[in-house]
């Protein structure tokens, strides 16, 4: 059996979880449950890093001991986890006893093998990368990370001969490209690689700092942070003789982001090598999440914190937005606004839409129940979107492990598009009225019912929750972890008879404020507007403004008069889910005229109380005279249809 290992970075306790930690951390978990899909036995790590000065500093702020600060943050890391959807298999903590003692058992073997020295040594120090800078790696004097000048600093300390390794680091990555990736960041580390390596100062003096794990060969001294950091990548799995270590190293896959490329690029193989531990398969880089053109950071004050969000606009949106919209190794910048517009777009209307309707239609044709594959597939109508859903299968299957997962989801979206045209050009509804055409409607809803449940498999690594929910309700057993992608994915698992369940929508749309609506034109425009409304009677406005209406067609099911008014009905509207709505139309439209209409439906006004009822929508009209025509479709048309 094929296994795969995967970890995050620990992050460190002196900062809350932001989105930075959610990008990585979400990232592990997708590749994580796409393994399982393949059938891989997998193992998930993550935790948090809390000795060293930073943590000691911050615990020092708020006047407790740095254990109990730790404990208080590692907690919160701990907490979120789940919370984001995250199924890992074990949260490791620097200052658990075991990784202590793996830390203090690979010092001592590393020593022994003569490979730790003592020497002293002068040089610049920056405190919030807890490292001396060589001169030309700072930046106009300063830390390229933190912009502060590092201090100088004198210390005798211990040093690992990491320069040994570099002649075999540098043979190792140009023997095995993919081993760090993407590309890019293999020819960084290439290029720090083709200035001589310095060797590396691996202990602290106690008496300055003694949040730390002590030297096992000399007392008076604590572990630099990022030596013991780096051995949790083993001492999680029970290095030197645990079970897991066994089955799970080497095959590990490492996610970071870039700041942290050089101690998993360079120290981490050095000392792994030093050990006589195996190298890790892969290191696996991303770029930051900005906001604005700043990297997001505690210091710089941009922090975007999941639970912000992930709690408001659904812990399945914020994840597809995550993944959709950076490229792995590239920088992305993180708005409220691009997060709203791929619900609104992606989610609500693509995915959302395609799943409503083909319910829609399942309960009306068929009174819910999964018809059958009455023809073959007709290849004029059903071929491309066949080759779709073929597509979006290999997509899935090659870009996750290559890590191009936007282009594994723009895949399964390129298929949701198709299964919408799909929908508008086959006309389901057309058929329907022509009873000769029931084997064909019974095979486009069929066929429709298939694409629903392969793209409920192909999302499940992104999102979980909504794979479920879809899945239950076309009626298909609920399987979570166990899905895999043989056997699920392949075409015609449904089950003739089955029934499916309509539901509330998977996604309803996010309501912006619009802001603009108010004030169309400022300064010199004002005047063109003003003159325009009053020759046409309405001011120009922008196509944005525009798309920001909400409108669709609706099918009214029930409708009745309003008691003690004349003008007033209130309906019951299908527009993908249902809609109570009191429209001024009750003088011309009798409500036994209005039961089966479809008519035109704003669908994203605030709703208003009419006569104390509350509507949510308004019908479309427009006055002839005394009379009032109501706006419909040229041809019947699915509920639910947007109108652009
Ligand atoms: N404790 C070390 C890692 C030790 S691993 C043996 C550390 N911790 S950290 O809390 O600073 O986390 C850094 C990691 O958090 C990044 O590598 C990345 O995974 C994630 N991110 C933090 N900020 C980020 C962004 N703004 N954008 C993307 N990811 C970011 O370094």
């Amino acid at each position: 059996m094929n296994r795969f290992y995967i970890t995050t970075p620990i992050y460190y306790v002196n900062a809350e979880p932001h989105i930075g930690h959610a990008y990585t951390t979400i990232v592990a978990d997708v590749i994580n449950r796409f393994q399982k899909m393949m059938g891989s036995k997998t193992f998930f790590l993550t935790g948090t890093d809390e000795h060293g000065d930073k943590i000691a500093q911050a615990a020092r702020a708020e006047g407790i001991p740095p254990k109990a600060y730790a404990d208080r943050i590692s907690g919160l890391f701990q907490n979120i986890w789940p919370k984001l959807g995250i199924d890992y298999d074990k949260f490791i903590r620097t200052t658990d006893p075991e990784h202590i003692q793996a830390v203090q058992y690979v010092l001592q073997k590393v020593f022994d093998a003569g490979e730790i020295y003592f020497s002293t040594y002068k040089g610049l120090y920056c405190v919030g990368c807890e490292r001396f800078y060589m001169e030309r790696e700072l930046v106009d004097g300063k830390c390229p990370d933190h912009d502060t000048a590092p201090v100088e600093r004198e210390e005798s300390n211990y040093f690992f001969r990491m320069s040994k390794y570099q002649d075999w680091l540098i043979d190792h990555l140009e023997k095995n490209p993919e081993c760090i990736r993407p590309e890019r960041y293999r020819n960084e580390v290439l290029s720090f690689l083709k200035e001589p390596l310095e060797d590396l100062c691996i202990s602290r003096p106690a008496e300055r700092l003694d949040w730390g794990i002590p030297l096992p060969f000399d007392s008076k001294y604590v572990t630099y942070v990022w030596f013991d950091a780096l051995i949790n990548y083993i001492s999680a799995i029970g290095y030197p003789e645990g079970e897991l270590y066994g089955q799970f190293w080497p095959v590990a896959q490492h996610v970071i982001a870039k700041d942290i490329l050089k101690p998993h690029g360079i120290y981490w193989p050095a000392m792994l090598k030093a050990a006589g531990v195996p190298m890790y398969r892969n290191l696996n880089v991303h770029g930051y999440w900005k906001t604005g053109e700043a990297k997001m950071s505690k210091s710089h004050g941009t922090v975007v914190r999941p639970l912000d969000l992930a709690p408001v606009y659904g812990l399945d949106a914020f994840r597809y937005f995550l993944m959709r919209e950076m490229v792995f190794g590239l920088d992305a910048s993180f708005s409220k606004e691009a997060l709203v517009a791929r619900i609104n777009a992606d989610l609500a209307n693509d995915l959302g839409n395609l799943f409503s309707r083909t319910l829609a239609m399942t309960d009306r044709y068929f009174e819910g129940k999964t018809p059958p594959l009455a023809l073959p597939p007709d290849e004029a109508m059903d071929g491309e979107l066949l080759g779709k859903v073929d597509n979006a299968i290999r997509q899935f299957r090659e870009q996750i492990p290559a890590l191009g997962f936007h282009r594994a989801l723009s895949a399964i979206w390129e298929l949701i598009a198709a299964a919408n045209r799909y929908i508008d050009y086959v006309a389901p509804w057309s058929l329907a009225k022509n009873p000769d055409s029931l084997p064909r409607l019974q095979t486009v809803m069929r066929t429709l019912l298939e694409v629903n449940r392969i793209v409920a498999v192909l999302i499940y690594p992104f999102m979980p929750e909504t794979s479920s929910k879809m899945l239950e309700r076309l009626g298909v057993e609920k399987r979570g972890t166990e899905l895999r992608l043989d056997q699920d994915a392949s075409w015609g698992a449904l089950v003739e008879g089955t029934p499916v369940f309509k539901g509330e929508s998977l996604f309803p749309r996010v309501e912006t404020e619009g802001k603009k609506q108010e004030k169309p034109a400022q300064g010199a425009n004002k005047a063109a507007v003003a003159q325009r409304v009053e020759q046409t009677g309405s001011p120009l406005i922008d196509i944005d403004l525009f798309r920001q209406v909400d409108l669709r067609i609706g099918q009214i099911e029930q409708a009745e008069k309003v008691p003690k008014s004349e003008k007033l009905v209130k309906l019951l509207v299908d527009i993908g889910e249902k809609r109570q709505i009191v429209a001024g139309i009750a003088k011309t439209h009798s409500p036994a005229d209005l039961v089966g209409k479809q008519v035109v439906i704003v669908a994203n006004l605030k709703p208003a109380k009419l006569m104390g009822i509350e509507s949510h929508g308004m019908v479309l009209a427009v006055r002839d005279g005394n009379d009032l025509k109501l706006i419909v479709p040229e041809a019947e048309t699915a509920p639910g249809g947007r109108i652009s």
